[in-house]
């Protein structure tokens, strides 16, 4: 059966020029470098400078993945922008990024599902491209988390970064099997009566600021293993896949311990996984975009190669999308 499968055909990313290492938190909060080491795998983090905002993160890595695609602003007819940290409260940061990119008039919103909204940004996207609504869809994660930060609260701000990834997704047509190139499966859920855990305490309706981000960090954790390992074998089974035919893991980059124990949950072998949290640290829902790029430039994640990508945050939301690139 001939079916229409939405493609990954271009990988782009940028990192604001700042890098802020550990000793640079510790000269003003109190944590220590191997604190934030042991128990997250971090390193150091991008900051965006004050007059950076996301749309300009978002529009860099748009161009890089266009041009890997081998394609123009003129050609694309949807862009979807995962981001908690938009220029403004309206209009969408895809809407700014489509005038600052010359983006002709078409379908462009942002996704608000915070360290998951890459994934499902993804599966947004994949039903205009599979549908043939879309034929050549911009699908972004953008973050200026550190905006959200209360730089006098160690508990949360050693733990995030500034930066975005984007993709192409163009329409390829394949045989229904999960040899086809393109988007195989996905799984995306959100459990509601966890809001408290992970928050920003202000918003227009409630205190009309912008607010800091709030994390109850350990019971987050508790939750991470768990629901991330449950999320990947059902989409595996969506996938038509078995979880050892995966060839790259590209997990959300939050904590490595998180993603060490996904791995062993699994048995993963942990060189199929994709780290760059040591160096970007938790950017939200832009963390999985860079990371692939990352996996995708340094040449270990080939043309045919099985990918799944993987998150979980605020909502709680998590989830998991599988796809041949
Ligand atoms: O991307 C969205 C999803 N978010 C996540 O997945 C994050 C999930 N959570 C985590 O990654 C971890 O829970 C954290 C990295 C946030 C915290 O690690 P933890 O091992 O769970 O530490 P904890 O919160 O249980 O705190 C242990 C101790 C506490 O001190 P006491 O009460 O034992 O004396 C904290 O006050 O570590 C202390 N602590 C710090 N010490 C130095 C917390 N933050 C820091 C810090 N520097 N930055």
């Amino acid at each position: 059966m001939s079916v229409i499968r939405s493609a990954v055909t271009g990988v782009g990313s940028y990192l604001p020029e700042q890098i802020v290492t550990n000793a640079d938190l510790a000269e003003f909060v109190d944590t220590s470098d191997e604190w934030i080491q042991e128990r997250t795998g971090i390193k150091q983090r991008h900051r965006a400078r004050d007059d950076e905002p996301t749309s300009d993160l978002a529009v860099e890595a748009a161009r890089r993945a266009l041009a890997a695609a081998g394609k123009s602003a003129e050609d694309v007819d949807l862009i979807v922008v995962a981001t908690t940290t938009p220029d403004m409260t309206f209009p969408a940061c895809a809407s700014i990024v489509q005038r600052k990119l010359g983006v002709p008039v078409c379908p462009a919103f942002d996704v608000q599902a915070v360290c998951s909204g890459f994934v499902y940004a993804m599966s947004v996207a994949d039903g205009f491209v599979a549908r043939g609504l879309s034929k050549c869809a911009l699908v972004i994660g953008a973050e200026e988390m550190t905006r959200l930060m209360d730089w006098t609260d160690r508990t949360t701000c050693v733990l995030f970064g500034d930066g975005a990834g984007a993709v192409v997704l163009e329409p390829r047509e394949g045989q229904g099997t999960s040899a086809d190139q393109g988007l195989l499966g996905f799984t995306l859920r959100c459990d509601g009566s966890k809001t408290d855990l992970l928050y920003v305490d202000g918003g227009p309706a409630t205190t009309g600021t912008v607010g800091h981000l709030r994390m109850l960090g350990n019971q987050v954790f508790r939750h991470a293993v768990v629901n991330i390992a449950e999320a990947i074998t059902s989409c595996c089974d969506a996938a038509g896949v078995e979880v050892s035919d995966i060839d790259w893991f590209v997990p959300h980059q939050a904590n490595q311990r998180i993603i060490k124990g996904v791995g062993e949950r699994l048995g993963l072998d942990e060189n199929k996984i994709i780290l760059t949290v040591e160096t970007h640290a938790n950017t939200s829902a832009a963390s999985i975009p860079l990371a692939l790029d990352v996996g995708v430039k340094d040449g270990r994640i080939k043309k045919g190669d099985l990918v799944l990508l993987e998150a979980m945050g605020g909502g709680l939301t998590w989830g998991a999308c599988a796809f041949r690139f």
